[in-house]
């Protein structure tokens, strides 16, 4: 499906980016890792770098090869790194990534951001994450989490609120449209990796029990890797600026109680 692509994926160490890359590499592709520690097996290659900084992604597109198929925005981080590295991160960071990199993406390119059902709230918080993805370039984020008072607890959902919105716009943005790049994100529910014990301590156990029940159980990385390689893939030719729920039926459950149908 994906035989002779070449694809980026960040966050490719750990969980759903590891997975991701392992099923991108048999699918066919050649899968270039990006992340901040070591992978646990070998890829067709690896950069080391820090998203967080607007050196640390210069660095990283630099490194990256000339051309290439797909961007999959997968590294992120709970909250407990706090409002300011973890907005840097979850946001500022894979924006500023897929914009250094949208020369590099062929016609007919894809990103894929791995956001999250922690941003469902963007509708309601509409005009912050406006405010926040309306900001251009990497900022300084201790300015912008001061100036939308962002506290460290919450600090999550609104990376993934502002993420979604970005991503709805990024389809219609000249740098990406003009030369037939998609771009899409994948909202997972829960998934069982490293990073969800950080959620039980960010959003408190109640509210990861609460999700994972209502869909019977977590999610495994396996369950959101076909999904990442299918928005990559040219069978998503048609796909563009949607967010894709993959969550074994938790949004559809929390829209249902909202709405009240
Ligand atoms: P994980 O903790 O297993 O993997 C995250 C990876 O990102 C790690 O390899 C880490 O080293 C890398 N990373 C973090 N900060 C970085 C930085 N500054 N620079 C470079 N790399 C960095 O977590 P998981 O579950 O694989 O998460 C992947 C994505 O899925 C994240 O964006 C997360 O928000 C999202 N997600 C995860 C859910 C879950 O329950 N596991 C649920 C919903 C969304």
């Amino acid at each position: 499906m994906l035989f002779g692509k070449t694809i980026v994926v960040t966050g490719c160490a750990s969980g759903i980016g590891a997975r991701a890359a392992e099923l991108l590499g048999q699918l066919g592709a050649d899968v270039m890792g990006i992340d901040r520690r070591e992978p646990k097996f070998a890829m067709a290659a690896f950069v080391q770098g820090d998203l967080s900084a607007p050196e640390g992604v210069a660095s990283l597109a630099a490194r990256l090869p000339h051309k290439f198929d797909a961007l999959c925005n997968v590294a992120g981080v709970s909250g407990t790194l706090g409002a300011v590295k973890s907005l840097a991160i979850n946001f500022y960071g894979l924006r500023a990534l897929s914009e250094a990199c949208a020369a590099k993406l062929r016609e007919g390119g894809a990103v894929v951001n791995v956001a999250s059902i922690a941003g469902f709230g963007w509708r309601q918080n509409l005009e912050r994450a406006k405010g926040l993805a309306g900001i251009q370039g990497f900022p300084h984020v201790e300015t912008v989490v001061e100036e939308f008072r962002i506290k460290d607890e919450e600090v999550y959902p609104v990376s993934k609120e502002a993420l979604l919105l970005w991503t709805f716009r990024a389809a219609h943005l000249p740098l990406f449209k003009d030369r037939g790049i998609r771009v899409n994100a994948v909202s997972p529910g829960p998934v069982e990796t490293p990073i969800l014990a950080e959620f039980r301590s960010v959003l408190g156990d109640e509210r990861v029990d609460s999700d994972i029940t209502r869909v019977g159980r977590a999610g495994n990385a396996g369950d959101i890797a076909p999904v990442i390689a299918f928005l990559c893939s040219d069978g998503a030719r048609w796909v563009n600026g949607v967010n894709v729920a993959a969550d074994g039926g938790l949004e559809a459950s929390i829209l249902a109680e909202v709405m009240g149908f």
